[in-house]
């Protein structure tokens, strides 16, 4: 989604802002740009495509002296792809970008227009910087036609704003959308939409609230709250850890990450796993006081770990749990009583519908919880209580290690709830403890099966289809396989409960139609296998995937024996990834970027 940065400063202002942006790039755009304000004089450079179109644009350009500038990457909302619509837009002496949408910005174009004012854009950002030209004709104060202006938008935002008015100052409002300013050794200024454009930057770093606005100068950061109170910009500490967000050597962040999910795992479990249950120090045990139920509310790879953990909850806490996606959530009127726990999980904490089902959550006064990787992300910071699933940047479009440690969490959260509840007994409780220790190593990527599915990938890249199948908590990971599928090599995949195939899906099959089927020695084996064997008969090519060979499967992609359904689970997921990724390979897709999505969804 779409990217901001800023910068203040006597340092190189167009390389601050076009390396901010690269940072930035993963989240996916399809357009940047950048305005610097230096000397009285501004310049804007804008490009539609990759940073390296903006990069050639700008090679000339040269900023040595003091000077405001921001930076912004597009992901088209209202209007095209083009340069008239990416940011910054332009006023009469001011630039802006933003991020989210202005739900009012329609009947504010119009008043505006009628007012004279031409639009350049089709976008809704453009209301924001003639708005404020207009406020500023009568204001006494850039800082007042700001505040002004802010008061009249309706919906999401994170702003940046510089105006020859006030040619020392960025200003900047957040609401809904994330936002954070940092300093340097030298005390000069950086913004961004998120930490990582500030790293190696930055040591310390103050996260905005919503409803935080106001302006930066070289000598102040003026903050007021929502209600126009002035406050102290609070800062912390941010991490210099940039190695993690480097390739290490794979042909692409996907891979690396897939690679990496047996180490975040441990992570994930570390200090987490006693031989008497599971320690969440970050928990308060009165969480679960008068719980009676968990409701579950997510969006994409995140609501399919969810869905796994309905499995899980019920099996083992045996707490009613149901879990829903949160764009339907937010609009059906949902009945949300007190003994539930409502719990949110997100990647990156960010996800615009999730955090509107956390808001509703909290204002219907339901005790919260939040499953997330981005530590300070919205989320974590709203929600009650919250357990970091300690993934790391996540870079890829297509999620795979925050996946990988989210049903993680699930899983332990599950024997931690279990124990409260005494719905397991304590060998049952040290069994799945140990199963867990055996996780990283079921998740480390062996050799001989990433080449195996690499040669096996050419066999799949046509055919009008792919069904991807399984039982019991082998459903989520066919419906996050078959997303996986789809992100990422752009061909058609549905994941289905293997026993609903008979209902109507098993009328397309013929050999072009190829049923990827999850088969667990540990876990409803017999009955699985059937629902395979009547696709088989149909001639729908199969690739099964299973530590007992199959003799009806055209295809076979053995797992390793192991003693519980969840260690083959966790294995047969990263099966999975690895045959997107290589289909998508050959296919020559952009796999870290595929067409059309971005990495952190901030509108609705
Ligand atoms: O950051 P979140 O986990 O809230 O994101 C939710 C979805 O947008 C995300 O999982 C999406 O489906 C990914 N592209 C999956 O690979």
């Amino acid at each position: 989604m779409c990217g901001i940065v800023g910068y203040i400063g006597k340092k190189n202002t167009k390389e601050i802002l076009l390396e901010g942006l690269k940072e930035l790039e993963y989240r996916g755009y399809d357009s940047a740009g950048i305005a610097v304000l230096q000397h009285d004089n501004f310049e804007s450079y804008k490009a539609v495509g990759k940073l390296v179109n903006l990069e050639e644009k700008t090679k000339d350009f040269i900023t040595q002296d003091f000077a405001v500038g921001i930076g912004h990457t597009r992901w088209a909302t209202h209007g095209k792809p083009t340069e008239l619509n990416a940011h910054p837009h332009l006023g009469e002496s001011s630039y802006v970008v933003h991020n989210g949408i202005i739900e009012n910005y329609a009947k504010l174009k119009k008043e505006l227009m009628s007012e004279g004012v031409t639009f350049l854009s089709q976008t809704d950002t453009e209301v924001i910087v003639h708005l404020f030209e207009k406020n500023l004709k009568s204001a006494s104060s850039a800082l007042e036609a700001f505040t002004k202006t802010i008061s009249q938008l309706h919906g999401a935002y994170a702003i940046l704003l510089v105006t020859k008015s006030e040619d020392e100052s960025i200003f900047f409002a957040k609401h809904g959308s994330p936002m954070l300013v940092g300093i340097d050794a030298q005390n000069d200024k950086y913004f961004a939409s998120s930490d990582t454009p500030l790293i190696g930057h930055c040591t310390d770093v103050n996260y905005f609230e919503d409803g935080d606005y106001g302006y930066v100068s070289p000598n102040a950061i003026v903050i007021f709250d929502k209600d126009g109170n002035k406050k102290n910009p609070r800062f912390t500490k941010l991490t210099q850890n940039k190695l993690s967000a480097q390739k290490n050597g794979f042909r692409f962040f996907m891979e690396k990450e897939i690679y990496e999910q047996s180490d975040v795992i441990t992570d994930t479990l570390l200090g987490r796993l006693s031989d008497e249950g599971i320690v969440f120090d970050e928990l308060d045990a009165s969480l679960f006081d008068g719980i009676n139920e968990i409701k579950l509310c997510a969006c994409g790879t995140s609501y399919h770990s969810a869905l796994s953990a309905t499995y899980l909850f019920e099996r083992y806490a045996k707490i009613k749990t149901s879990v829903e996606v949160a764009s339907e959530f937010r609009y059906r009127s949902p009945i949300m009583s007190k003994d539930t726990l409502f719990v949110v999980i997100s990647q990156s904490g960010e996800t615009a519908d999730t955090l509107e089902t956390l808001k509703m959550a909290k204002a219907a006064g339901l005790k919260t919880l939040v499953i997330c990787n981005v530590d300070n992300s919205s989320m974590v910071r709203l929600a009650d209580a919250c357990i970091l699933t300690r993934a790391g940047v996540e870079k890829g479009v297509a999620s795979t290690k925050a996946f990988a440690t989210q049903v993680m969490v699930f899983w332990m959260l599950s024997m931690y709830v279990a124990k409260l509840k005494n719905s397991l007994d304590a060998k049952e409780i040290a069994k799945q403890i140990a199963l867990m220790r055996q996780v990283p190593l079921s998740t480390k990527v062996s050799d001989v099966t990433h080449e195996h599915i690499k040669r096996l990938s050419k066999r799949y890249l046509h055919g009008h289809g792919f069904f991807f199948i399984g039982r019991d908590i082998f459903y989520p990971l066919a419906l996050e396989g078959a997303l996986k599928l789809k992100e990422i090599s752009y061909l058609h995949a549905e994941g289905y409960p293997s026993g609903e195939m008979k209902h109507g899906p098993i009328a397309l099959a013929d050999p072009e139609l190829f049923t990827i089927a999850l088969l667990p020695q540990h876990l409803l084996y017999e009955k699985a296998k059937s629902n395979v064997e009547e696709l088989s008969a149909r001639d729908s090519t199969i690739c099964a995937i299973s530590a007992l060979e199959f003799d009806k499967a055209d295809d076979f992609i053995p797992i390793s024996s192991c003693q519980d359904y969840m260690l083959e689970f966790f294995e047969m997921m990263v099966v999975l990834q690895l045959l997107s990724l290589e289909i998508s390979v050959r296919l020559g897709n952009d796999v870290d970027m595929p067409r059309n999505l971005a990495k952190s969804v901030t509108v609705e």
